[in-house]
């Protein structure tokens, strides 16, 4: 298996790779069913009802571990929020982008505002999620994972990248949740090789082999093109992935 990339951190991602600048050839209705090596999608795998559930225990863990003023302000917003019955129930779930303490990411960093956390495990009070996680287990490979939320503000980005190669296994498996956001994924070696993938909510997708080291990953800005990407809405992924097996020697 081939590994282009050296591990700078510990983190699970690598620094971004810098100097590239491509033309985008997005084509929605035939690039969806092409898809690259070792990747597979799911597009409707959790109906509007899961997503609401899911969203809910990610949104939940993730407030939970952000300072009392975001606490407090969330709070007083909600004590008058009615949101209109017409809003996406997925999206209605994300409060304005303010209430929420996205980080600015740093400078060679790979994501733009955003809030993540490692979950160990779900809320208790919510059994329901149970079953959902299970139906995703029974999609990927047994054995040890380990999972992330990712939230990203309306103006959130993911650049081009490979996860660190040492923090985590062969396979990446991703919910996405909320607003419809383009997957890109272009060969590291051969930038023209590049698929872009509308990843819907409820949709699951999994990037292994191939595609997880020889294909850098990128989420754009605004997905669904019926609106500019400084109107884009607010969008959570579930991460799971496999845990690195050192090479025995
Ligand atoms: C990541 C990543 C993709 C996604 O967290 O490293 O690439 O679908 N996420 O959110
Ligand atoms: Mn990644």
């Amino acid at each position: 298996m081939l590994r282009l990339f050296p591990v700078c951190r510990s983190t699970l991602r690598l620094q971004r790779v810098t100097g590239a600048s491509y033309v985008s050839h997005r084509g929605f209705g035939t690039q969806a069913t092409r898809l690259p090596p070792d990747f597979t999608l799911f597009p409707n795998f959790f109906t509007v009802d899961e997503q609401c559930l899911l969203l809910k225990a990610s949104l939940k863990k993730l407030d939970t571990m952000e300072s009392g003023k975001f606490r407090r302000r969330r709070r007083q917003f909600l004590q008058s929020y009615n949101p209109q019955p017409s809003v996406n129930p997925v999206q209605a779930l994300f409060l304005p982008d303010d209430f929420y303490d996205f980080q600015e990411g740093h400078f060679d960093g790979v994501i733009r505002r955003y809030r993540e956390m490692h979950v160990t495990a779900w809320p208790e009070d919510m059994p329901e999620i149970i079953p959902l996680i299970e139906r995703l287990r029974e999609l990927h490979p047994n054995g040890e994972i380990q999972t992330h939320i990712l939230h990203l503000a309306s103006d959130g980005t993911i650049l081009p990248h490979v996860d660190n190669v040492e923090a985590s296994g062969t396979w990446i498996m991703g919910v996405s949740l909320g607003d419809e956001r383009i997957l890109r994924l272009e060969r590291s070696d051969l930038p023209e090789e590049r698929y872009e993938i509308p990843l819907s909510s409820g949709s699951v997708y999994i990037q292994k082999d191939v595609v997880r080291y020889d294909y850098r990953h990128s989420i754009l800005q605004s997905g669904d093109g019926t609106h500019p990407p400084s109107e884009g809405k607010q969008r959570l992924s579930i991460m799971i992935r496999d845990r690195f097996i050192s090479p025995t020697p």
